[in-house]
């Protein structure tokens, strides 16, 4: 992961300003590079970013037999899966590590090989994540499921076949998975109830230039005719909104002045709204979004996460921070995942004001209501929050505690960092061209 030492001490109350670059989306590269598998030519995909999630897929693919190559810009894959193989067990097992990507791998490998393996799945501890939508998407398709000791094994022995699906929720993965499954299915598969987050519309996009036939309805239908064969991609992958909605809320917090290269605002216009009522300032350029703090109180906002287009879930972590600075009550009502609150505790030892409640505060009931989830935040400010000794607990809440720190009086000590490398891009050269003060241990 680039780092040495997996704690940095930071020495906060300095404005982060400068202008940072941004490359393509974790949540759209990571899924491009599976689409590969479905060629039958290489593909090229660029502005893949030097990101620990982008190691863990491409370990996956190899093991598989797709041979990946750095193309001659820096960011851009190769990617041939002309000898794609059964990978042992043992081999997805370690390169997984605590990724929930090989479920996605399963379409394209019944497809190419028949069968396909998948190990127990991890992720961010931000909830049970579990994969039953995507085991009942691909069983309507037709593969059997067999649940085995070490893993999950699938066969297809009459092929893959089109079907009409309906998700229960609007999920970002089990939608991939229809479309990763879907484009070489026999026939047609009618989707209701997807997610079509912008990272989606891109991956679809990718899938059009293989050869696929994909429309978008309005109404979340997504229809899909398949195809019996698919040629490699040139695509240079979408940015990386995540990644600039966390700078975007580090600008606020430490009262600085950030560029973010590459940021769009069509993709990012609900985070926009929210920024502008909290009192950030924006400015919008052909290459980049200007993001920083007004000099004048910040706004307390009532939000709601939920999925595109409304606001993402991965904003609010950072963003909390921000609103620990905001004059008033704040409230932030989590409906995506149920527990994604637990980064708050060390906000709260840092000298912020934050209740988590299980009630659905602030806004409509959501699926998590009632059911002793704690998914509803009030953020009272604004707090002078001070240096603490802090453990990152995940990728987004790792941020925002980074973000905390830089904006704290004094000293502290943040470890586990290595989990923000997952997901963000050499985030510590990025806070030293920001002026960051920080060292790292050992
Ligand atoms: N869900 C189920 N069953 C399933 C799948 C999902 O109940 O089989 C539930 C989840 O537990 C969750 C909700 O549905 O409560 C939404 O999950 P979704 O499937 O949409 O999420 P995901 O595909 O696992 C992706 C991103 C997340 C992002 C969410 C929501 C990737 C690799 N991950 O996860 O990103 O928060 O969509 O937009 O694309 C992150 O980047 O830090 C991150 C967690």
């Amino acid at each position: 992961m680039g780092l040495h030492s997996d704690t940095i001490t930071i020495r906060g109350g300095r404005p982060l300003t400068g202008r940072i670059e941004l490359k393509g989306a974790k949540n759209l590269v990571t899924k491009a590079m599976v689409a590969s598998l479905l060629g039958e030519t290489p593909s090229i995909l660029k502005d893949v970013p030097d990101i620990s999630d982008v190691r863990v897929v491409r370990g996956l693919l190899e093991v598989h037999g797709v041979k990946i190559s750095d193309g001659e810009e820096e960011g851009e894959l190769h990617l041939d899966p002309s000898a794609v193989e059964t990978a042992h067990m043992a081999d997805i097992d370690a390169h997984a590590g605590s990724s929930r990507i090989p479920i996605l791998f399963c379409g394209p490998l019944l497809h190419r090989l028949g069968e396909a393996f998948i190990p127990d799945l991890g992720g961010c501890r931000i909830g049970d994540r579990p994969i039953d939508f995507h085991l009942d998407v691909l069983r309507t398709f037709g593969a059997v499921v067999e649940k085995l000791p070490s893993g999950i094994r699938m066969s297809a022995p009459g092929g893959l076949k089109g079907a009409k699906i309906e998700l229960p929720y609007p999920s970002v993965g089990a939608t991939e998975q229809v479309l990763l499954t879907a484009v070489r299915a026999a026939g047609i598969t009618e989707l209701r109830g997807s997610a079509i987050e912008p990272e989606i519309m891109d991956l679809i996009n990718i899938l059009q230039k293989m050869g696929a036939v994909i429309s978008v309805d309005t109404d979340r239908v997504i229809r899909i005719e398949g195809v019996p064969e698919l040629k490699g991609y040139d695509h240079r992958a979408l940015f990386d909104r995540n990644e600039a909605a966390s700078w975007a809320a580090a600008a606020l917090a430490t009262e600085g002045d950030i560029f973010v290269g590459g940021a769009r605002q069509s993709e990012m216009l609900t985070f926009l709204n929210v920024y502008r009522k909290v009192g950030g300032g924006f400015d919008i350029h052909e290459d980049g979004i200007r993001f920083f703090h007004p000099g004048k109180p910040l706004n307390p906002v009532i939000i709601e996460t939920d999925v595109h287009p409304g606001f993402m879930t991965d904003w609010q972590q950072p963003l909390v921070v921000a609103l620990t600075k905001a004059e008033g009550v704040s409230i932030v009502h989590e409906t995506v995942y149920e527990n994604r609150f637990g980064f708050v505790d060390a906000l709260v030892e840092m000298g912020a004001t934050i209740q988590i409640h299980r009630e659905c505060l602030g806004g409509q009931a959501c699926r998590f209501g009632q059911r002793n989830f704690n998914h509803s935040a009030v953020i009272s400010g604004p707090s002078k929050l001070h240096g603490a000794d802090i453990v990152v607990p995940d990728l987004r809440g790792g941020f925002s505690h980074l973000i905390a720190a830089l904006s704290a009086e004094g000293t502290s000590r943040v470890s586990n960092v290595g989990i923000i490398s997952r997901g963000y891009e050499k985030f510590l050269s990025k806070l030293e061209t920001l002026g960051a003060d920080f060292t790292l241990e050992g």
